[in-house]
């Protein structure tokens, strides 16, 4: 999703800007654009391309200066055109006197529109962002920080923002509400940045700064001044500067054609990783306060989106069967405009593999609201701001994820839920020590057994060749097995844009058969557990319509390759681990179909792998 970099410095900061959003293009977008103080005035350059013909554009025109914003933009209000690209400017393009960048949705964008254009403003672009530009350009009066700092007021709705102005050279104004927005401090000559994310300055600076919701940052040659709103005014703040050592995100590929291809095959690393040092099952692994938190407790509420969401539909299994703790699992952005009956003795879980996704923190946010403090999250980002905003943590340690398309985000969190699961049934006195020893063995073994699993890619690869001819899939899951089924659904239609759905293989007489024929594939998960013979005749029911199955059954299930019925049999059944090992081949599924139909894998249309926005 959009990208900010912004650099006030005494060189030229054009090549760290577009190195920066290179660094962020991972999160999708659909155009970018550069602006510097360049002459004593601003200069700009956009493109509905990506970083790397923006970057040729900028050498071509020799755009340089020592003050600069830059921007990857996801389309929300406006197509992905130049003329709705970032950065904006204020009040013409003849006469640019303010350049802004912005992340997030303005809401009140109608009305202050209105406003300006009676104002004399006109408007270049059909987006959202444009207005705070007129809006701080209205305010100007000789100060920046006076002008964002009365335009911010009246913004309702998300934002992170960078500005500067063709009259201050060597200033740049950031701001934040509900988007993320860090500073960095820069090593040499007084330097300093904002970025929407630590990952965008790795290599400039690993000084940063994270800014709070309602902060306006005044940042100059050496020197630095950051304010928070209370009420209509402003007060001045202290925030911690942090040493972060961010990943480059510039990932090697290796010998993989796809990050997505790279990210399936680390999972047994990632497993490893996540699962390391784990000797033996005890709630600290959370946080200190964890023991004390779990004992209280008589529920869990997950909240997440996408793939982080179907992790924790399959962990209520676990929860439910093995902590004997009542879980529900929401979707965040339905949660949190729900009225719900809270329980301040209910665990508030959030997974998020980027710990950024707005959805997921404003459920957070309204879940303490309501009065639930015990929060726990499972993130990949150990400086995200979800992390900073919950009391526990595990920290999943999968390493940057660049496709869009999640993986060994997925089943790391799973990994770290089936910890958070005997942790919580421990402290309830629901786990003996032989099961924990038994679980603690499985998990162990886990990095082996994906090893083996990942070994069926071939078969996965001449299956996919089916796929690339078909407009539509099902898939069938039982129990556990469901969620894996809907993450393997979401897995296909993602990247191949094939239109895929889940049921629980129980619910298909109650509607999805009407839809199979010979044209529909069914794949179905079939481990052989004590719903295998129920998943059976549910395939029967397939068979007797002409649709074609494609099961992943496990060794010992007895399901046979016939017409009309391909089997891959999984190496080993795993017990309640299975969905662990049962979702790879559904990603590679997934990823072979996408590469047979020929889409842009790692960044699928319309989607962004970090969605900073509602
Ligand atoms: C986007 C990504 C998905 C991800 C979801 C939730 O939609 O494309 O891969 O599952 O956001 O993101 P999170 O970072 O909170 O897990």
């Amino acid at each position: 999703m959009c990208g900010i970099v912004a650099a006030v410095a005494q060189r030229n900061i054009v090549s760290i800007l577009v190195e920066g959003l290179k660094r962020l293009e991972y999160r999708g977008y659909d155009s970018c654009g550069v602006a510097v103080h360049q002459h004593g005035g601003v200069r700009r350059a956009r493109s509905t391309s990506r970083v790397a013909e923006l970057d040729t554009q900028i050498q071509e025109d020799h755009v340089e200066g020592f003050t600069g914003i830059a921007h990857t933009r996801w389309a929300t209000h406006g197509v992905p055109a130049v003329h709705n690209a970032h950065p904006h400017i204020s009040p013409s393009l003849d006469d640019a006197r303010v350049a802004l960048v912005h992340n997030g949705i303005i809401e009140n964008h109608e009305e202050l529109r209105a406003e300006l254009r009676a104002k004399g403003y006109v408007f270049e672009s059909q987006t959202d962002t444009e207005v705070i530009a007129h809006l701080v350009d209205y305010y100007y009066d000789n100060d920046l920080f006076i002008a964002v700092k009365q335009a911010v007021l009246r913004l309702k709705g998300a934002y992170a923002i960078a500005v500067f102005c063709r009259d201050e050279p060597h200033r740049i104004i950031g701001a934040r509400e509900g988007s993320p927005l860090v500073m960095g401090v820069g090593e040499q000559g007084g330097e300093n940045f904002l970025a929407s994310d630590a990952m965008a300055l790795a290599g400039v600076t690993n000084q940063i700064v994270y800014l709070e919701d309602k902060d306006v940052v005044d940042l100059q040659i050496g020197k630095y001044w950051v304010e928070s709103r209370v009420g209509d005014g402003f007060a001045r703040v202290d925030r911690p500067v942090r040493t972060v050592y961010a990943h480059s995100g510039a990932a090697e590929l290796g010998p993989y054609r796809h990050f997505m291809q790279k990210e399936i095959f680390e999972q047994p690393r990632a497993i490893g990783d996540t699962l390391q040092g784990i000797e033996s099952i005890t709630p600290e692994l959370f946080g200190d306060d964890a023991y004390k938190i779990f004992k209280d407790i008589d529920s869990v509420l997950i909240l997440a989106c996408g793939t982080s969401y179907y992790a924790g539909c399959t962990a209520k299994y676990w929860l439910e069967s093995i902590a004997k703790i009542n879980t529900q699992v929401e979707i965040a952005s339905e949660y949190r405009y729900r009225d719900s009956v809270p329980n301040p003795k209910t665990l508030v879980v959030t997974i998020s593999q980027s710990g950024e996704t707005a959805d997921t923190i404003a459920a957070l946010k309204h879940a303490r609201s309501l009065g639930m403090e015990y929060t726990l999250t499972i993130c990949n980002v150990s400086t995200s701001a979800m992390v900073r905003e919950c009391k526990l943590a595990y920290i999943t340690r999968a390493g940057v994820e660049i496709g869009v398309a999640s993986t060994k985000a997925f089943t790391t969190q799973l990994a770290a839920l089936f910890l958070l699961t005997l942790s919580i049934a421990q402290v309830h006195n629901r786990l003996t020590d032989e099961q924990e020893t038994e679980y603690l063995r499985s998990m162990r073994h886990l990095p082996v057994a994906l090893q083996a699993v990942l070994a069926l890619e071939p078969q996965v690869i001449a299956w996919a060749q089916d796929f690339t001819r078909k407009h539509h899939a099902l898939f069938l899951g039982r129990g556990m097995h469901y969620p894996i089924a809907l993450e393997g659904a979401l897995k296909l239609k993602e990247i191949s844009y094939i239109h895929a759905e889940a049921y629980p293989a129980g619910e298909l007489k109650h509607g999805p058969l009407a839809l199979v024929d010979d044209q529909m594939p069914v794949v179905t998960i079939a481990p052989n557990d004590t719903l295998v013979d129920k998943l059976k005749s549910n395939m029967q029911e397939v068979r007797a319509r002409g649709g074609e199955l494609y099961v992943f059954a496990d060794a010992d299930s007895k399901i046979e390759s016939q017409e009309g019925v391909h089997v891959i049999r999984m190496p080993e059944h795993y017990g309640v681990l299975s969905p662990i090992l049962h979702v790879v081949p559904l990603q590679l599924l997934a990823y072979h179909t996408a590469c047979a139909c020929g889409t842009d894998v790692d960044k699928p249309r319309n989607l962004a792998k970090s969605v900073t926005v509602e």
